[in-house]
């Protein structure tokens, strides 16, 4: 049965097929956590996550990837995935591994994660920085990026009927960040720095049990898709900036249509419409998924896995086993 009024591209029999996406990824790359080799953490995550995507009923196109098509083997922009002709155009986001150095140094916080979306809906993000603010859906509509920090700060609280000094602002620990980061403490409200990693924090801010209220700062562009693409399945808000630094940044996003560099990106530039799916895999543990974790069989994943039409969560506990699993998930299993 197709969704009620206007039909959805993305048809919810996927949502499981993305799932074993990120899943594949996270099982790949989580062999390496604590290894101190952030490249092969992230080449086992983008071959896994590769190959599994040959098999999703989907004509996907890559937009945003592991980099150009001559910087990157697999899952460059502009790289065809999925089954092909005859499958729903798609636009396609993926990280396969979002915290390269979190997974080396087996510290909190990485995910094995990607936005599905109908073709031309996902802004080309050029891989450059990328100013953000995001909340979860209670305080969407009281974020301005333009504001000050404690104008945001004052709006997200009243809207999350909290005191500010009951807030918790993620915010990556950068030199960067001095400024927010004393403006945020001069204000009250709780901080958590964090070492890398700002999609799940970001995506977090619409799960209160996590703890997260807001996730400000200056972070990877591409990154900012994929939390926005979250958050347009939980009726969060995302507001973003680029933030290049120099001319070979502004001229990679005018490569990429992003005509004036200073726009003020809403949820709707980010990820048009809402047929939009996002799933990630924990591959550490966070405060909103947990990491892989390995038993005597095989290992147990934990996925969040949404669908923007329908607005339906679904966080899937899989059990998997290595004598029945592909090679992917076996890679370095016994030693
Ligand atoms: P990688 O997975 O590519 O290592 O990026 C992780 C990340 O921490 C992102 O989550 C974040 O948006 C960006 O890098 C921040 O960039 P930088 O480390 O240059 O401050």
């Amino acid at each position: 049965m197709r969704d009620q009024g206007r039909e959805s591209v993305l048809e919810r029999e996927l949502a499981l097929e993305f799932c074993r996406v990120t899943e594949a990824a996270a099982l790949a790359s989580a062999r390496w956590v604590g290894k101190g080799d952030k490249e092969a953490a992230d080449d086992a995550a983008v071959e896994a996550m590769r190959s599994v995507f040959d098999t999703v009923n989907i004509d996907g196109v890559v937009v945003i990837g592991e980099g150009e098509m001559d910087e990157a083997p697999m899952l460059y922009i502009g790289e065809k995935v999925g089954l092909g002709v005859g499958y729903p155009q798609v636009d396609v986001a993926v990280d396969p591994l979002e915290g390269t150095n979190v997974v080396a140094k087996g510290v909190t916080g990485a995910i094995a994660v990607l936005a599905v979306a109908e073709r031309g809906c996902l802004l080309h993000a050029p891989d450059m920085y990328m100013d953000k603010l995001a909340v979860g859906p209670l305080a969407a509509g009281s974020i301005n990026i333009d504001a000050t920090v404690a104008e945001n700060l004052k709006n997200v609280a009243k809207a999350l009927h909290k005191g500010i000094a009951d807030l918790t602002v993620v915010i990556l620990d950068r030199p960067r960040h001095a400024g927010i980061i004393e403006q945020v403490r001069e204000c009250g409200a709780r901080i958590r720095l964090i070492s890398d990693g700002d999609v799940s924090p970001a995506v977090a801010c619409a799960f209160p049990e996590t703890g997260v209220d807001i996730m400000m700062g200056i972070g990877g562009a591409p990154e900012g898709v994929l939390a926005a693409a979250a958050l347009k399945c939980l009726g969060g808000e995302m507001q973003g900036r680029l933030w290049p630094e120099n001319e070979v940044d502004i001229e990679r996003a005018h490569k990429l249509g992003i005509d004036d560099v200073n726009k003020l990106l809403t949820m709707e530039d980010l990820v048009k419409g809402d047929d939009v799916i996002f799933a990630a895999t924990g591959i550490t543990e966070s405060s909103l998924l947990e990491g892989v974790r390995y038993t005597a069989e095989g290992a147990y994943t934990h996925t969040l896995i949404m669908r923007g039409k329908t607005g339906t969560v679904r966080f899937i506990k899989a059990q998997h086993r290595f004598d029945k699993k592909p090679a992917y998930a076996i890679k370095g299993a016994r030693v």
